[in-house]
């Protein structure tokens, strides 16, 4: 079928450029499975309602599962004369099953239509991300367990600031994750809403069953204005914000696994098989992975504006502007799952170097606040026994060393409160086990968010 679309109305045909130029069907036939289960769905519910025979639906729905089964063996020939994915597949069932494939479409427009294909659409990627989520934060929880005690320096300004525990830093990304799995789900309630019947704008006069289709379709209910149906993306841009999100997330991780996987860190070792070498210096193991990571990122939240900006200046309802909803859309979506695909497969083999970490956090005087908390436990207020110690750290700095490294006389210089028990204080050990609380850096208590967290993602 060549022939233009409601071509009755036109004297001429279309231009040949303006046939590619409009066509969206290279990219929107990504939603064929949606818009074949739409299609049946609203054909069912004609059916129920009087408005086709049981035997115009049988043979609809016996038509389109032929053209699913051709469609994924590949041998469904898309036009670009059809112009989109619902077009393609409503001119190959009237070429299969003839005038009932003439009638689907009645009481229905491709606005609502493919306003509900890509509800449905987003509907199953929402379960793919949350599978890879799930993967990637269950692998997060298994390298915090063994690494609830491993001692780090946690920073501020990217300086040393207090010591942590490495299965600290690590539940800390699990929250951020937790997060954007919230934001997922909530998006999905109102992406779970039905605008079929809202037809091309104004509703239909046929007596039509949306709560039936909504039924059928697994939505949670019909939209409740035909317009809006027709001219809302909301949700769309919802999705690709909680998708910048996550990927914001991911690219802060990437920047931490960077840093510390470099000479100048030595925190980590990053697996052979997620980083690759130099063309030209031989000796090169770069973190590609995460860098890639990084950089897309920027992609994720560039389609989140892409969409924002084709929004809003439309007026109402449905414009040919929302055709461009679906390349940032579908590539937000290959994104997001190819990132925490290659998370979730490189965080199970990375190795902290726990050596590394521990020197490193007993260099940077981490334990100066806790010799101020000391000083504060013998009476002094907390002002003056901040004062006290950064004449303490200006002693370790002038003479090389830490303070765990002064004597209990060059300690006692700085405030006679101080007695040999200072020593405990001072240990990266004693800091962080004394940190007990929730949401503490204490190892019991990493343990326990871990055992709370598994629980919860046990709990769905
Ligand atoms: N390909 C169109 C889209 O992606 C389908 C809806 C077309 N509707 C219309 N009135 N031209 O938005």
């Amino acid at each position: 079928n060549t022939e233009k679309l409601s071509s009755a109305r036109f004297a001429e045909a279309t231009d040949a450029f303006v046939e590619v130029f409009t066509a969206s069907v290279d990219f929107d036939k990504r939603m064929a499975a949606q818009d074949i289960q739409g299609s049946i769905a609203h054909a069912k519910m004609l059916a129920k309602t009087g408005i086709l025979t049981d035997d115009e639906c049988a043979a609809i729905e016996q038509g389109l599962t032929q053209i699913a089964g051709e469609i994924e063996r590949g041998e469904f020939s898309w036009s670009i004369k059809q112009e989109d994915v619902h077009m393609n597949i409503e001119a190959r069932l009237t070429d299969l099953i003839g005038i009932a494939g003439k009638k689907l479409h009645t009481g229905r427009s491709r606005n609502d239509q493919v306003a509900t294909d890509i509800r449905l659409y987003l509907r199953s990627e929402i379960g793919q991300i949350e599978n890879q989520l799930n993967c990637l934060q269950t692998a997060i929880l298994d390298l915090a367990e063994p690494n609830a005690g491993t001692i780090m320096p946690g920073f501020t300004h990217l300086q040393v600031a207090q010591p942590i525990t490495f299965g600290h830093h690590l539940m800390a990304w699990f929250e951020m994750l937790q997060r954007d799995r919230e934001r997922f789900r909530d998006c999905l309630k109102r992406i779970n809403v039905m605008p079929l019947g809202a037809a091309a704008l104004a509703g239909t006069g046929y007596p039509i069953d949306r709560a039936l289709t909504a039924e059928l379709l697994g939505f949670s209910r019909p939209s409740a204005n035909s317009l809006d149906s027709v001219s809302d993306r909301d949700f769309a841009i919802e999705f690709t914000a909680a998708a910048s999100l996550l990927m914001m997330h991911l690219s802060r991780f990437s920047e931490e696994l960077i840093l510390w996987s470099s000479a100048q860190f030595n925190f980590i070792e990053i697996p052979d098989a997620f980083c690759t070498g130099s063309s030209i210096m031989p000796q090169k193991k770069n973190p590609d992975v995460p860098e890639l990571v990084r950089g897309k990122s920027g992609r994720v939240t560039g389609h989140l504006v892409s969409l924002l900006m084709l929004m809003k200046s439309q007026p109402l309802a449905y414009n040919k502007d929302n055709q461009e909803d679906k390349e940032p859309l579908f590539d937000t979506v290959d994104t997001v799952i190819n990132c925490l695909r290659a998370y979730a497969d490189m965080v199970p083999h990375i190795r902290a170097k726990k050596d590394n970490m521990y020197q490193s956090a007993k260099q940077g005087f981490a334990t100066a606040t806790d010799l101020a908390d000391y000083l504060v436990r013998r009476g002094m207020a907390f002002r003056d026994a901040h004062e006290a110690v950064g004449l303490a750290v200006r002693l370790g700095l002038t003479t090389g060393r830490d303070l765990s490294e002064l004597t209990l006389a060059e300690l006692r210089q700085f405030s006679p409160l101080i007695d040999a028990d200072v020593f405990e204080s001072l240990t990266l050990e004693g800091s962080v086990a004394s940190r007990q609380h929730i949401g503490g850096t204490a190892p019991e208590t990493v343990r326990e968010a871990i055992r709370t967290a598994r629980q919860a993602m046990a709990a769905g």
